[in-house]
C-alpha cells in the first residue's frame, strides 16, 4: 500500500503585527493579564489592502511548501484547505488557491472542522494517497479570525488572529510518512465555540480590517477544561496505534491556542516541555493555520530529520479534536 509522505512545508503572516500593549488601547486588558493567562505577546493581523486575503495568505504558503518540494502546481492531483474564514461563502478557498496556483490538474475543496481543520484536510489526503486514488496533494490551513472576531469582546479578540501554513504530502513505497491519523468530534457541543450574525465595527487601529457580518462567540472557560481532556485523549491514542511512548517522540506540534493548556497537556501525558513545539507567544491562535505555521517553523528551524516521529495534536469549534503521526522524511 503507498503511504503519504510529507516533502514540503510553507507558510506565510500578514505583515501588521498587533502587540498586547496595541490591544490596551482597544479593550479593556493589559499585557501582563493576557501575557499570564494565554503567554501571547503578540500576533499578525490582516489589512483588507495587502494581499492578505484568506487565498493571498494561503496562496502564499502553498508556493512555498510546493517550492520545498520540488512539486509543480500542475503535479497535484488533490489540494484541501482546512478554514472557516473563505474570502467568500462559495466558491471555497480551495479553487481560489488552485486558480492563483494554476494547479489545473487537481481537484479542489475545504474542509470546515474549527481549528482542526488542518489535521482534517491532512486525514483526507492521507486516506486517498493510501486508497491510490491521488499521488500528490497541496494541504492548506489558513484562517482570518480577526474578520469574525468581536473586537469589543477582551475575552476573545485578545487570542484570535491570521495566518497560513501549507504541506504537500506525496505518495511513496518506502515506509514511514503519515503513520495514522485520528479524527474525533461531538456536535452537542457546539455552543461553546461557534459564530452567529452580528457584525462589529473594527477599532480605530485596526481601521482597514475586512470584517465579516458574524462573530465569533466562545465559552472559554468550559472550552480550555474540553482541549485539555481531548488534546490528551487523542495524543494518547495515536501513541497508542503506533505502539509508542512519549520517549520515542521527537516533538510534538499543538494546536498554539493557550500555553496554559499546553501546559496543562503535558503534564497529562509526561512529555517533557522541551518536546513540545511552542509559537503561540508570537501567533496568537491562527485556527486552522496554527499547525502548518508551527511545522513549517520546527522543520525550517531544523528541529526536525528524517526519521523523527512527530505528534500533531488539534481542537477547535464543532467541537472535533484530532491527531496525526508522522515519521520525518525531508
Ligand atoms: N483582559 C483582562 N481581563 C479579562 C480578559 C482580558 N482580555 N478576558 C477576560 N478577563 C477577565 C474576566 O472578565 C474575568 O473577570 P472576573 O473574574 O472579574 O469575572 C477574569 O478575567 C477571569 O476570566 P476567565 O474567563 O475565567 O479567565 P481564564 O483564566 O479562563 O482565561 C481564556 C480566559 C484565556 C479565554 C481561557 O479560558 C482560554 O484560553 N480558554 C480556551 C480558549 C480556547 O482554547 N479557544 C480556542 C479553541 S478553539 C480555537 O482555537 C478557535
Amino acid at each position: 500500500m503507498p503511504k503519504a509522505h510529507i516533502i514540503g512545508t510553507g507558510s506565510s503572516v500578514p505583515k501588521r503585527v498587533l502587540s498586547n500593549e496595541d490591544l490596551e488601547k482597544i479593550v479593556d486588558t493589559s499585557d501582563k493579564w493576557i501575557t499570564r493567562r494565554t503567554g501571547i505577546k503578540e500576533r499578525h493581523i490582516s489589512s483588507k489592502t495587502g494581499n492578505e486575503s484568506t487565498t493571498d495568505l494561503g496562496t502564499q504558503a502553498s508556493i512555498k511548501a510546493l517550492d520545498m518540494a520540488g512539486v509543480s502546481p500542475d503535479s497535484l492531483d488533490m489540494i484541501v484547505v482546512g478554514t472557516v474564514t473563505p474570502d467568500r461563502q462559495f466558491p471555497g478557498a480551495a479553487c481560489m488557491i488552485q486558480k492563483e496556483l494554476k494547479a489545473n490538474n487537481a481537484y479542489a475543496f475545504d474542509v470546515s472542522a474549527g481549528c482542526s481543520g488542518f489535521l482534517y484536510s491532512l486525514s483526507m489526503a492521507n486516506d486517498s494517497i493510501r486508497a491510490g486514488s491521488c499521488d500528490t496533494a497541496l494541504i492548506v490551513g489558513v484562517d482570518r479570525l480577526s474578520s469574525i472576531v468581536n473586537w469589543s469582546d477582551r475575552g476573545t479578540c485578545v487570542l484570535l488572529a491570521d495566518g497560513a501554513g501549507a504541506v504537500v504530502v506525496s505518495s511513496k513505497e518506502t515506509k514511514g510518512g503519515i503513520l495514522s491519523t485520528h479524527l474525533q468530534s461531538d456536535g452537542s457541543l457546539w455552543e461553546l465555540l461557534y459564530s452567529s450574525y452580528g457584525n462589529s465595527s473594527p477599532p480605530e487601529i485596526l481601521h482597514d480590517l475586512d470584517i465579516k457580518p458574524y462573530h465569533l462567540k466562545m465559552e472559554g472557560n468550559r472550552l480550555f477544561k474540553r482541549a485539555v481532556e481531548y488534546l490528551t485523549a487523542i495524543a494518547e491514542k495515536a501513541l497508542l496505534h503506533n505502539n509508542l511512548t512519549c520517549d520515542k517522540i521527537a516533538l510534538m506540534v499543538p494546536h498554539q491556542a493557550n500555553i496554559r493548556i499546553l501546559q496543562a497537556v503535558v503534564k497529562n501525558l509526561a512529555i517533557p516541555m522541551e518536546k513540545v513545539f511552542v509559537n503561540v507567544q508570537k501567533y496568537g491562535n491562527t485556527s486552522s493555520a496554527s499547525i502548518p505555521i508551527a511545522l513549517d517553523e520546527a522543520n525550517r528551524n531544523g528541529l526536525i530529520k528524517q526519521g523523527d516521529h512527530v505528534l500533531l495534536i488539534a481542537f477547535g469549534a464543532g467541537l472535533t479534536w484530532a491527531s496525526a503521526m508522522v515519521k520525518w522524511s525531508i
